[in-house]
């Protein structure tokens, strides 16, 4: 017998015990000539005492031990000499007295130690991710993942789902972003490709007649990494027949409030039924398809109270078909030079070509004040609702530009004055977006979700296609995207009406989606669904700053996988095999 014990079972009851324990040592201290080991496993640590008086022959192999080492030990529990207690650990009054010891491994000195929660280079803990994985935090993410994960598959059994799995070897998805290839042996020249999402098997489980699916599925999209993106993820995703929006919207609302009751009751939900905006509310009011609304913090319109002013930039983005939105921020009449150029280049990162503002200190000041008559002033502050000692910022540009651009200065001021509440989760919905975006690459329009999407208006979206509105909608928890999905066409003609707009000629939409075609000409039931990102939850619910802390072996920000060194060259025979040849290419 290994262990009687995990070191995180001991309590006062056991006092007196003999008891057998296995672990690594987290922690060795040496009090003239008495040491103490902390003992580690996945369920605690132990304090174990070794006296040179008594047992000698364990005292002397402790002398030897190190942070790390496996142990095994033999001994006695007692309870923690009065005023010992350490409150903090589950068997924090105990300790086992060591009548026997067994070094069942060593363990080099670790690169960055595991018993403190001290800043280590993420390139080294990357490398190191099982040691990485020793410490605390870490292990409760993957176990908190763990338990979410369990969490869903139960309530999706319960409301009659099915969960079944696609493969990973397929053809193209129709999500948009770059793909995955994998080089096939037998047909030299073909490629699979990895799904960037099951949308089209989960469709055709639709039509297959499974009614409710589910599964806790993996993607691979090859985009630009950021905190909140890996090159692979896991998705819940889900696809219902003979359902409408809402009937996906409180099915999922539902298991959101039971997750947070049962994983983070200590969040406070701002509302338990969810608002829900439409994209258009939401750019207005927030600048952004996924706002943050722990804060209010809204935009104005002011395009009408400032195009007749003689200030040009405003005036003459407004000429050219443009709109300006105001941004009152109460009591920013005291940000610096150097922060108002702070809030300056965020607008700038996101497209607009400056920031203007006026301070209210008791007068309105600022270099553009001149340029304003004194009612259309009073006029954009009554708007906003601008008073003494606050400040108002302009972005003029494009409708989605300007609120995008003035949208991301409102969250950058949120951060600088501490608005935000970080104990609070605040869901909302966002609905109704639009089916196409202009595509100024391609020159073409482009579906904004993905071409299945249906759109709101069936009969006669075809007459002004940039404006139709589609059957979409996103989950969004505290300013991030959870979830996105939507009502999908079923209905053949539709479908090919969207392939025209969209420009996907015949042989292109044979090519890439005539399998999904073929299928509908068969029954395809009205159908619907939605994909969570599973990492961006737990993410969130771990209080954590980015993704790569709540997967067990992520990639890191250049997509590699510094433990196993991957991507990796190949053997000459193995890529031969595969009727490939590399090539340099000149990258500058
Ligand atoms: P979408 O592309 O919006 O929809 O993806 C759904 C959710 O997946 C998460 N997500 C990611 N998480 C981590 N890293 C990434 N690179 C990444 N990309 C996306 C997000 C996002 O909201 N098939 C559709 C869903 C549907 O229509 O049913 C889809 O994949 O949380
Ligand atoms: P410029 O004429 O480019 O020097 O800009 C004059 C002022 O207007 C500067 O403070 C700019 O930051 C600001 N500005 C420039 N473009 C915009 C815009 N699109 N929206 C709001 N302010 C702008």
């Amino acid at each position: 017998m290994y262990r009687t014990h995990t070191c995180g079972a001991l309590t006062d009851k056991n006092d007196g015990d003999e008891v057998i324990l296995a672990g690594w040592v987290n922690r060795r201290r040496d009090h003239g000539g008495v040491i103490f080991i902390d003992l580690r496993d996945r369920y605690g640590v132990t304090q174990i005492v070794s006296d040179p008086v008594g047992h000698s022959d364990a005292h002397d192999v402790l002398n030897d031990v190190r942070a790390e080492f496996v142990l095994q030990i033999t001994g006695l529990v007692r309870k923690r000499p009065e005023g010992n207690d350490n409150l903090n650990m589950s068997t924090g009054k105990v300790e086992v007295v060591v009548t026997e010891i067994k070094i069942l491994n060593a363990s080099k000195t670790p690169p960055f130690e595991i018993d403190q929660e001290k800043d280590v280079n993420e390139e080294l803990r990357l490398t190191y991710r099982y040691l990485d994985l020793r410490k605390e935090r870490l292990k409760n993410n993957i176990i908190l993942r763990h338990k979410v994960v369990k969490y869903i598959r139960d309530y999706f059994e319960k409301e009659n789902f099915v969960e079944v799995e696609t493969p990973i070897l397929i053809k193209g998805t129709p999500e948009g972003s770059r793909e995955y290839l994998v080089p096939s042996r037998l047909y030299h020249g073909n490629f699979y490709v990895l799904p960037q999402s099951p949308q089209q098997l989960k469709q055709l489980l639709m039509v297959a007649g499974f009614d409710r699916y589910f599964q806790i599925a993996r993607c691979f999209r090859d985009e630009d990494q950021r905190g909140d993106r890996q090159p692979e993820f896991t998705q819940l995703d889900i696809e219902m027949s003979f359902i409408d929006e809402d009937d996906i919207m409180s099915l999922n609302e539902k298991l959101m409030i039971e997750l947070v009751e049962k994983f983070v009751p200590k969040k406070k939900m701002l509302s338990k039924t969810f608002p829900v905006l439409t994209y258009e509310e939401a750019m207005n009011v927030y600048g952004v398809d996924k706002p943050d609304i722990r804060y209010e913090l809204p935009l104005s319109d002011v395009t009408d109270l400032v195009k007749d002013s003689e200030f040009g930039v405003l005036k003459d983005a407004v000429k050219s078909g443009g709109i300006v939105k105001a941004l009152r921020v109460e009591g920013g009449a005291k940000f610096t030079r150097k922060e108002i150029d702070e809030f300056t280049e965020v607008a700038k990162i996101y497209g607009a070509k400056g920031l203007s503002y006026v301070i209210i200190d008791k007068e309105p000041k600022s270099s553009i004040v001149k340029f304003f008559k004194k009612e259309e002033l009073d006029a954009i502050f009554e708007r906003c609702g601008a008073k003494d000692g606050d400040a108002v910022f302009f972005a003029a540009d494009k409708f989605k530009t300007a609120c995008e651009a003035l949208g991301h200065v409102r969250i950058s001021v949120a951060q600088k004055m501490g608005l935000i509440d970080e104990n609070a989760f605040a869901f909302l919905w966002v609905k109704d977006f639009p089916m196409f975006e202009y595509d100024e690459e391609n020159k073409t329009l482009a579906a904004v979700h993905h071409p299945f999407t249906s759109p709101k208006n069936a009969e006669d979206f075809e007459k002004n296609p940039q404006d139709s509105v589609a059957k979409a909608y996103d989950l969004i928890l505290n300013g991030n995207e959870l979830g996105g999905g939507s009502i999908r066409i079923h209905d053949r003609q539709l479908q090919k009406k969207i392939f025209d707009i969209l420009e996907i000629g015949d042989e292109d939409r044979e090519r890439r989606f005539g399998h999904i075609l073929r299928a509908f000409e068969y029954g395809a039931p009205p159908h619907g669904g939605i994909a969570f990102g599973i990492d961006r939850l737990i993410m969130i619910f771990a209080d954590e700053p980015n993704i790569r802390e709540v997967i067990a072996f992520p990639k890191d920000q250049k997509a590699k996988d510094l433990m196993l060194g991957a991507p990796s060259e190949m053997p000459t025979k193995q890529i031969e095999e595969l009727g490939i040849k590399i090539i340099e290419v000149k990258k500058d």
